[in-house]
C-alpha cells in the first residue's frame, strides 16, 4: 500500500508542476499529505505562480526547497528532512526550441538530475533488512516526444520504439531508460507516463498557446514556423496532473501509461480557432489578427506528428478528460486576460525575484 504522505514535487514552479501543485492541496480531498516543493527556478520556475497557496498552506502542508536536482547533498538533506514516501518528478528543461540553441543544460537536468533523485530514492528507501520499501514510488514525467515523429496515420503506444529527434526528447528518453533501469535492477517501485502538449494557466510565454496569446494582444506578429502543417495533440494541463494522479495512486509498479488529448491539431488551424476565441473575448478584429500570421524560419529537425494513444489509462485506471478544446482553450484565454499581474511579472522578468522578496524561511 502506497504511503502518498510527505510527496517530493520536482519544478513545481513551472507551468504543469504550479497547476498540479494547485490541484493536489485544493482539489484533492482524499490527499491530507505534505507538498514538498524542489525547484531551482530557473528562468521557467516562477514561484509566484503559487503565492496563494504558500499564503494558505506554506509551512503547513506546503514548502518549498529552492534546489537543484543535480546537487546530491541538497536532494538527499530534502528527502530526510521531510521523510519523503513518494516523488513525482516534474522537473526538467522543456522547450524544444531552447534544446537546439543549448543542448548542455538539457542533459545535465533532465538525465543527471533524474539519476541523482533516482539515486537518493534508492538509497534512502530502503527497509530494515536492506530491501527496498513497498510503501514508496517514485513517478516520472515523460513526453510524446521520446517515440519521435508519426507520419499521416497512426498513434504512439506505451510499445512504440523510442526514436527521440531532438536534444530535448533525447535527454527525456534517457531519463526514462533510467527509470526502468533503477526498477529493474533495484527494485525501485516505479511509474512513467508519457504526454503529449499541454496548454493552460501558467504557462510560460514561450511556448506555442501562450506565446500566440500574448503576441495577439499585444498587436505582435504570430510566427508560424515552416507551412504550419505540423500537428501536436493538446491536453489541458489540470487533465494531465489527474491522469498522473491516477497513476500515482492506482498504477502498477514498473509500468508506463500514455496521457493525451486525442485531440489532433495542425498548428495553422489552431492558431485560426484561438485566433476566434481571443478576438471575441478581447474586442479585436480577428480578421486584422489573422493579417499579422507570419511564417517563419522553420525549427530544425521538427517532428511532423504527433498522437497518443491514450486507451491504457482510460482502461485501467479509469482517467478520462474533463473539458473540451472549446472549453480548455476559452479556460485559458480568460486566465491570461484576468491575470495581467502575472503576465506583466514574467515579461518584465520580475519573478525571478519573487522568493527572495515573499518567501519567509519557515
Ligand atoms: P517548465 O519548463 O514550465 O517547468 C520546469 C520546472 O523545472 C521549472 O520550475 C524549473 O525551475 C524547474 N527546473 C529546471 N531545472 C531544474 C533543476 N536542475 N533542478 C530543479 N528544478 C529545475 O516545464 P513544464 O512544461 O511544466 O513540464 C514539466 C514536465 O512535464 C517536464 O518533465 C516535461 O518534460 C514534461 N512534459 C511537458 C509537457 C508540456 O506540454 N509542457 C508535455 C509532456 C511532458
Ligand atoms: O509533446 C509534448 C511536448 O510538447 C513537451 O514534451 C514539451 O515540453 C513542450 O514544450 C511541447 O513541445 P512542442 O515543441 O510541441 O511545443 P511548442 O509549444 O514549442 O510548439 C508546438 C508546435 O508549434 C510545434 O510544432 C512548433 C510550433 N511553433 C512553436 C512556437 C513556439 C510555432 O509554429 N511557432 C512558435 O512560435
Amino acid at each position: 500500500m502506497r504511503k502518498l504522505t510527505n510527496v517530493l514535487v520536482t519544478g513545481g514552479a513551472g507551468f504543469i508542476g504550479c497547476n498540479f501543485i494547485r490541484v493536489l492541496l485544493k482539489k484533492t480531498p482524499g490527499f491530507t499529505g505534505r507538498v514538498i516543493n524542489l525547484d531551482a527556478l530557473t528562468y521557467a520556475g516562477n514561484a509566484s505562480s503559487l503565492a496563494d497557496i504558500d499564503g494558505e498552506f506554506g509551512g503547513k502542508r506546503y514548502f518549498f526547497e529552492r534546489a537543484d536536482i543535480t546537487d546530491r547533498e541538497r536532494v538527499r538533506g530534502i528527502f530526510q528532512k521531510y521523510d519523503i514516501d513518494t516523488v513525482i518528478h516534474f522537473a526538467a528543461e522543456s522547450h524544444v526550441d531552447r534544446s537546439i540553441l543549448g543542448p548542455e543544460a538539457f542533459i545535465r537536468t533532465n538525465v543527471m538530475g533524474t539519476f541523482t533523485l533516482l539515486d537518493a530514492a534508492r538509497d534512502l528507501w530502503r527497509g530494515e533488512g536492506g530491501s527496498m520499501r513497498e510503501d514508496v514510488l517514485f513517478h516520472h514525467v515523460s513526453t510524446d516526444e521520446v517515440y519521435g515523429s508519426l507520419g499521416e496515420t497512426g498513434y504512439f503506444t506505451e510499445t512504440t520504439p523510442y526514436d527521440p529527434r531532438s536534444p530535448y526528447s533525447a535527454s527525456k528518453a534517457s531519463s526514462d531508460h533510467l527509470v526502468f533501469a533503477y526498477h529493474h535492477t533495484y527494485g525501485l517501485p516505479v511509474t512513467l507516463s508519457n504526454c503529449s502538449n499541454n496548454y493552460g494557466p501558467y504557462h510560460f510565454p514561450e511556448k506555442l498557446i501562450p506565446l500566440m496569446i500574448l503576441n495577439m494582444l499585444e498587436g505582435k506578429p504570430l510566427p508560424v514556423y515552416g507551412d504550419g502543417k505540423y500537428v501536436r495533440d493538446w491536453l489541458f494541463v489540470e487533465d494531465h496532473n489527474t491522469a498522473v494522479w491516477a497513476i500515482v495512486n492506482r498504477g502498477k509498479s514498473g509500468e508506463k501509461y500514455n496521457i493525451g488529448g486525442e485531440n489532433e491539431w495542425e498548428n495553422i488551424t489552431l492558431l485560426r480557432k484561438l485566433i476566434g476565441i481571443v478576438a471575441e473575448k478581447a474586442g479585436l478584429d480577428a480578421g486584422k489578427v489573422a493579417e499579422t500570421i507570419t511564417f517563419v524560419k522553420d525549427r530544425p529537425g521538427h517532428d511532423r506528428r504527433y498522437a497518443i494513444d491514450c486507451s491504457k489509462l482510460k482502461r485501467e485506471l479509469g482517467w478520462t478528460q474533463s473539458v473540451t478544446f472549446e472549453e480548455g482553450l476559452s479556460l485559458t484565454v480568460d486566465w491570461y486576460l484576468s491575470n495581467k499581474a502575472w503576465v506583466v511579472n514574467v515579461k518584465s522578468g520580475e519573478y525571478a525575484h519573487w522568493v527572495e522578496k515573499n518567501y519567509t524561511a519557515r
